[in-house]
C-alpha cells in the first residue's frame, strides 16, 4: 500500500492542465452501449473509476481500442446482452449501466452501486423513472434486475422528487432509444448533464433542454457512431484553485470552462483571492490570509458539494469564523476529524460546520476518508507546516489524474511512497 508524503508550507506557482470530467466520463462511456457503431471518445480522464468501468465494458464484449493516452474507440455494434461482473458495484456510476443496458437490450442485471461513503445514497428516483417507462424492477441479492415489458422501454413524464444528477442522466440513457417522448421535470442542470446530452445528440439522439430543469428526450430507433470530446473537470479545476488559495501562490489552471467554475471562483474571490478569467483558463493569485465566508452546497449552479471539503480546508486557514452548510449529502463532514489532527478548529452539528480559522495547520498522519475528503486533506498538507502523510489514497486515485505530478508541477513537495510494513501492521491492529 502506498501513501502521499507532503512537505507543506511552499507557495504554489505555475500552470496545471485539467483532465476530462470524471462525472461526465462515467456516464458517457456506458452510453456507448446504446450506439450501433463506433464512437471515438476523447479527453477521458485516467482515473481508477474509469479503468474499472472500461474493464467491465470489455468483459461484457465491448471492443475498446486505445487511440492515445486519453482517447478510445469503443464499438458495441452487434453486441449481445451480457451481465456486468460484481466488481462494477465498487463504483457509484455502476447505476448508469442500468439505463444504458435497459435502453439497448431491454434488460439489465447490475450490482447495486458503491462509491464514497457520504450518507445514504438511494437510487429510488432512477428506478421510479425507469418503472414509468415500462420496466419491471426488483432489487435482490445486491443486484438491480430490470426488464422492459415488451422488450423496449416507452416514453413517460417523470417528475424527480429530488434534484438528482444520477437519476437525470440515467433516465436520459434509458430514454434515448425508447419508443416516444420522455419528459424529465425537476432535472439536475450540472455541466456533465449537458455533456451527456451533447454526446447522445452527436450520435443521433434527440435530447432537448439539458442544462434546464425540464429535459425532453424524443426516442430514436438507432444511434450511429461519431466522435466526442468530454468537457474539463470543474471539480478537479476547483481543487487546484483551492490548493493555491490555501497554500498561497499564483497558479494558472488551464483547459477549463470558467463559467462552470463560477460558484467556486466567486467564493474564492469573496475570500480575498484574486481571480482572472482568461477564457479557457483561470488564474488565481493570493497574498496574505484569506477571509472567512459562509458556504451552502446546492445543485448546479449552486456551490458544488464535491468542493465542500476543499473549501472548508481553505476556510480553516482564513481569518474569522465561517459557517458551511452541506445541503446535498447527509454525512459529508467525516473528514473533519482528520483536519482536526492537523490543528483545524471545526465544530460539526448535523449538516452544518462552524469553521474558526487558525493561523497555521501542522503536518500529521491523516486518512483520505473518500475522494473529495482526500483532496481536502492533501490541500491541508500542502498548506501545513511540516510533513503530512496521507493514507488510503486509493480514494483520491478514483477521481484525480496524476495528482502528484500535477502538484509537483506547481512546486509542491509531494511524493507517493510505500507505507513501511510495521506501520501497516500497526494500522491494521488499530
Ligand atoms: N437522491 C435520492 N434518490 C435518488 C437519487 C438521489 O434521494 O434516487 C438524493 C441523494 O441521497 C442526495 C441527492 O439526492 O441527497 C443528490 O444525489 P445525486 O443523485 O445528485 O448524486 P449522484 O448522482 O449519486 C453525483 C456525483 C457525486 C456528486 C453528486 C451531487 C457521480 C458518479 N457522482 O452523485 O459525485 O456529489 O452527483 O452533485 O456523478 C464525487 O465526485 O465526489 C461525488 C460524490
Amino acid at each position: 500500500m502506498t501513501q502521499f508524503v507532503i512537505c507543506g508550507g511552499r507557495r504554489m506557482q505555475g500552470e496545471v492542465e485539467i483532465s476530462g470530467a470524471k462525472n461526465a466520463a462515467v456516464a458517457i462511456l456506458p452510453a456507448a452501449f446504446l450506439v450501433d457503431g463506433e464512437c471515438r471518445i476523447e479527453n477521458i480522464p485516467q482515473i481508477s473509476d474509469v479503468t474499472l468501468l472500461l474493464e467491465s465494458m470489455r468483459d461484457m464484449g465491448a471492443h475498446i481500442r486505445t487511440v492515445n493516452r486519453t482517447a478510445m474507440d469503443i464499438s458495441c455494434q452487434a453486441l449481445a446482452y451480457h451481465e456486468p461482473g460484481p466488481a462494477l458495484g465498487e463504483i457509484r456510476a455502476s447505476y448508469y449501466f442500468i439505463g444504458a443496458l435497459l435502453g439497448r437490450f431491454g434488460e439489465a442485471r447490475v450490482p447495486m452501486p458503491g462509491g464514497c461513503d457520504i450518507g445514504v445514497r438511494p437510487i429510488d428516483q432512477h428506478l421510479k423513472g425507469m418503472r414509468a417507462m415500462g420496466a419491471e424492477i426488483r432489487v435482490e441479492g445486491g443486484f438491480v434486475c430490470a426488464q422492459a415489458r415488451g422488450g423496449r422501454l416507452h416514453g413517460a413524464n417523470i417528475y424527480l422528487d429530488v434534484v438528482s444528477v444520477g437519476a437525470t442522466m440515467n433516465i436520459m440513457l434509458a430514454a434515448a432509444l425508447a419508443r416516444g417522448k420522455t419528459v424529465i421535470e425537476n432535472a439536475a442542470r450540472e455541466p456533465h448533464i449537458v455533456d451527456l446530452a451533447n454526446f447522445l445528440n452527436a450520435m443521433g439522439a434527440d435530447v432537448r433542454g439539458a442544462g434546464t430543469s425540464v429535459i425532453r428526450v424524443f426516442g430514436v430507433d438507432k444511434l450511429h457512431g461519431g466522435s466526442y470530446t468530454i468537457i474539463p473537470d470543474q471539480i478537479e479545476a476547483g481543487t487546484y484553485l483551492a490548493a493555491a488559495a490555501a497554500a498561497g501562490g499564483d497558479v494558472l489552471v488551464r483547459g477549463v470552462i470558467p463559467r462552470h467554475l463560477f460558484s467556486i471562483t466567486a467564493k474564492l474571490a469573496e475570500m480575498g483571492a484574486e481571480i482572472i478569467d482568461l477564457g479557457d483558463a483561470v488564474r488565481i493569485h493570493t497574498e496574505g490570509p484569506l477571509h472567512c465566508a459562509n458556504v451552502k452546497t446546492m445543485p448546479y449552479p449552486g456551490f458544488p458539494t464535491d468542493m465542500q471539503p476543499q473549501i472548508v480546508t481553505c476556510l480553516a486557514l482564513a481569518e474569522g469564523t465561517s459557517v458551511v452548510t452541506e445541503d446535498v449529502w447527509d454525512n459529508r463532514f467525516k473528514y473533519v476529524s482528520e483536519l482536526s489532527k492537523m490543528g483545524a478548529k471545526i465544530q460539526v452539528d448535523g449538516k452544518t460546520a462552524v469553521v474558526e480559522g487558525v493561523e497555521k495547520l501542522s503536518g500529521a498522519t491523516v486518512k483520505a476518508c473518500d475522494l473529495r475528503a482526500g483532496a481536502a486533506i492533501v490541500i491541508a498538507g500542502l498548506a501545513a507546516q511540516g510533513v503530512t502523510r496521507v493514507t488510503d489514497i486509493h480514494h483520491i486515485q478514483r477521481g484525480y489524474e496524476d495528482l502528484v505530478a500535477k502538484l509537483r508541477g506547481l512546486g509542491a513537495e509531494i511524493r507517493e511512497e510505500e507505507i513501511p510494513e510495521e506501520t501497516e501492521v500497526g494500522r491494521s491492529l488499530a
